[in-house]
């Protein structure tokens, strides 16, 4: 991936649903492209604006990009999303980004990395997640803690549970909120899965992204267990709305979070007001 764009950002680009997936009852992820293959490239926490004639329009982040297409885990929310679940296959959308300053994948290179997310939180991480096993030998120890109410609300469960844990030198541990008969795993939330799990922070990055109630335990969990503000990493990509600095709905204080981030360290994060 590069984080080039050969055609101008604002202006979006036609894309046809090649494939849809139902990943949870109310979280699908839309594989799009162009005839000719993606609108542009995108590197890992990148979003995009995504348009549906004549509903509207709404920033996702990039879940996954591959030489011939883009993927959107986009979960229910409103009326845009709403509509965006009830299209097929064929639907044309408009596209266009990237937006944002993504994951500092080459900052992270060399460390072990600890991703923790939950519910649609882990949209965004996955990008950064399959990023590393495209270059496995860049990463050392992987390890992923994800979470979500039960177990039909987990997202990728492929992955999850198939794909992922046969990774070189990677874990992945999966909770849900309350037990479930059908559920033989781990039961509670993700900050005390955290806890328990206990990862060590040296030479490690920590990546979260999930509901505010979630990030605000991870990072107090994290702190306890001697992880600095450097080491961890988080997306305020909720935050996203125009992504160019012009509608003013994004910003803490008076910094712009579409201009500096979404992406911040927890470092960064400390200089803002703490309305994050
Ligand atoms: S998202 Fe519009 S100003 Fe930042």
């Amino acid at each position: 991936m590069s984080n080039c764009s050969c055609e101008n950002p604002l202006i979006p680009q036609i894309v046809e649903v090649i494939k849809i997936v139902d990943e949870t009852p109310d979280v699908k992820t839309f594989y799009v492209q162009k005839d000719n293959g993606v609108p542009f490239d995108v590197m890992p926490g990148q979003l995009a604006m995504v348009s549906l004639l004549p509903v509207g329009e709404g920033m996702f982040s990039v879940s996954w990009q591959e030489d011939d297409h883009l993927q959107f885990a986009i979960k229910r929310v409103g009326v845009m999303t709403d509509e965006l679940h009830a299209i097929d296959v064929g639907q044309r959308l408009g596209v266009r980004g990237p937006y944002g300053n993504g994951f500092p994948v080459e900052k992270c290179k060399g460390q072990d990395m600890l991703f923790i997310g939950g519910g649609i939180g882990l949209a965004p991480l996955r990008s950064f997640i399959k990023y590393c096993f495209k270059h496995r030998e860049d990463y050392g120890k992987i390890t992923i803690i994800y979470g979500s109410r039960s177990y039909d609300d987990l997202c990728f469960k492929e992955e999850l549970f198939e794909k992922w844990p046969q990774e070189k030198d990677t874990q992945v541990y999966v909770t849900i909120d309350n037990a479930e008969e059908k559920w033989d795993g781990h039961v509670g939330y993700v900050p005390a899965y955290l806890e328990e799990l206990n990862p060590d922070p040296q030479n490690t990055v920590a990546v979260t992204c999930g509901p505010p109630i979630m990030i605000k335990f991870v990072l107090q969990a994290l702190e306890k267990m001697g992880f600095s503000d450097e080491q961890v990493i988080t997306t305020l990509e909720m935050r996203m709305k125009c992504g160019i600095g012009k509608c003013g709905r994004c910003n803490i204080g008076s910094e712009y979070i579409c201009l500096d981030g979404p992406v911040f360290d927890l470092a960064q994060l400390r200089k803002l007001p703490p309305e994050w």
